[in-house]
């Protein structure tokens, strides 16, 4: 009795280090502790397990702890900033395949009654469907499939017959559960619906794909709690689930698209059709030096960074820009947009490993108001989030999403290599407008050469 109260107060006390974790994810400052204090929660969670023995042998717990400990902190030393959002993703996969794990395993050793066959039913259909899903999303992310949304005559038909035959498998498997055959049948079904429910997404969509397949990595560890009665599995699942929703809502309203947009509808499909009016003008570029003598007469500067920051790494050379502008007189401040990137967050993360200051990263709804203030205007690396198409051509495939008005500045740099499209593969008016100057080049090298003019 002694043990089943500890183990139970542990319980209790991971499930309140998960929720502050989270909580303190939710700003900058404190996301870091944040990170620490859910770790802990985990290890807690697992340690207990370990001493609860009913489950399995501590030894195969312990096997476990290290071996992916050891995978996990090799992993995430290894990877790029840029590869994060691919990251994510096999995580979220593996959570899922976790999951199916979980629920096939509950299959042995009990009797399940009917509720408990649905949940173990569901753990493996979650899982399936998060762990193939996730796999396919990687796949787009990292460029080794194509990006394009894949779609083929009859492939709404085609998933609706596949959704009923999983319900059919599943009700058969729960009558007769010493069948392994429904079982597999259910697990491969599972498997070829993630794959179908990612392929016409476009890879633009990805990172909404990703934090939903991550909402489902929770529900399905949420249903594999439930199917090995595991208070902590359960509580640990709702968590990801709900916070991986939100986090979706969040994204799509930055895009000013609805969910079943983004999931129904792949992205390039929708701009081959919205056939946008084509932009026609000249766009004039200038040198670093020419940046440099309006930059150093500027009051105020915006910087505004992008994707192409990342892909440059010139978070450390943006900091000491910023520092000579400042000790120069000038106000400098950051424009952070929702989707800047490849992932939410993506900007803050870099920049704070630059030890840029969180009180200088503003967000698209302070700082667009006061966007006329601002003598310069730098964009680094972005394209599709300062598009102003966005709020001046109707029928553009980007539309009335909400962008950072960097037009509305007095004068513009815009730093990238060419005249190259952003992720959405649009046009981009910002380029050819008045007050527009383009800085050609890498990002981390144009940056360096204005900072050498300053020197
Ligand atoms: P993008 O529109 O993709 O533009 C990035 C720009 O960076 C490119 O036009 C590229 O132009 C430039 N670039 C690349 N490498 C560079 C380098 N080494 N130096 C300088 N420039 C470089 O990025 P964005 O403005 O950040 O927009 C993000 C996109 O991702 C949006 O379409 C958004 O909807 C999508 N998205 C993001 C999220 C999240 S959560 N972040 C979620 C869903 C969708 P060049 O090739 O000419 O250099």
């Amino acid at each position: 009795m002694g043990i089943e109260l500890l183990v139970n107060m542990s319980y209790v006390a991971a499930a309140v280090l998960f929720i502050f974790g989270l909580k303190m994810l939710g700003s900058p400052a404190t996301a870091r502790k944040g990170n620490l204090v859910s770790a802990l929660g985990m290890f807690v969670a697992v340690v207990i397990t370990l001493l609860d023995q009913s489950i399995i042998d501590y030894k195969w717990i312990l096997a476990g702890v290290v071996a992916g400990g050891a995978i996990g902190a090799i992993v995430a030393r290894r990877v790029e900033m840029t590869g994060m959002p691919e990251m994510v993703a096999l995580f979220n996969g593996f959570g899922g395949v976790a999951s199916l794990l979980v629920g096939w395993a509950a299959l042995y050793g009990f009797e399940a009654n009917t509720f408990e066959m649905i949940t173990i039913i569901l753990s493996i259909l979650i899982g399936g469907v998060t762990f193939s899903g996730s796999m396919v999303a990687w796949g787009k992310l990292s460029e080794r499939i194509s990006g394009k949304p894949m779609v083929f005559g009859g492939q709404r038909v085609f998933n609706i017959l596949l959704i009923v035959a999983i319900i059919a498998a599943s009700a058969m498997f729960t009558l007769y559960p010493e069948s392994h055959l429904y079982l597999y049948l259910v697990i491969g079904l599972a498997l070829l619906l993630g794959i179908m429910l990612v392929i016409p997404i476009g890879g633009a969509d990805m990172p909404v794909v990703i934090s939903l397949l991550n909402s489902y990595s929770g529900l399905a560890a949420c249903a594999a709690g439930l199917a090995i009665n595991n208070i902590i599995l359960i509580v640990a699942g709702a968590l990801v689930g709900a916070s991986g929703i939100i986090l979706t809502q969040i994204m799509c309203k930055a895009m000013n698209r609805s969910l079943s947009n983004v999931l129904f509808s792949g992205f390039s499909a929708v701009s081959a059709g919205g056939a946008a009016a084509k932009i026609e003008g000249e766009a004039k570029a200038m040198t670093a030096e020419d940046a440099y003598y309006v930059l150093e007469a500027a009051a105020s500067v915006v910087i505004v960074p992008g994707y192409g920051m990342a892909v440059a790494q010139a978070q450390h050379v943006v900091k000491e820009l910023q520092e000579l502008l400042e000790k120069n007189g000038a106000e400098v401040v950051y424009a952070i947009h929702p989707v800047a990137g490849r992932m939410p967050g993506h900007m803050n993360v870099l920049l704070a490993e630059a030890d840029v200051s969180y009180d200088l990263l503003l967000e698209m709804d302070a700082i667009n108001p006061r966007m006329e203030t601002f003598d310069v205007a730098i964009v680094i690396g972005a394209n599709d989030v300062v598009n102003p198409a966005a709020r001046e051509m109707e029928g553009s495939p980007i539309y009335g999403m909400p962008v950072i008005n960097v037009d509305m500045a007095r004068n513009v740099f815009v730093m990238k290599r060419s005249m190259a499209s952003g992720f959405a593969g649009i046009d981009n008016p910002l380029f050819f407008k008045e007050n527009t100057r383009m800085l050609f080049g890498d990002a981390k090298e144009m940056l360096g050469n204005i900072i050498k003019a300053f020197n």
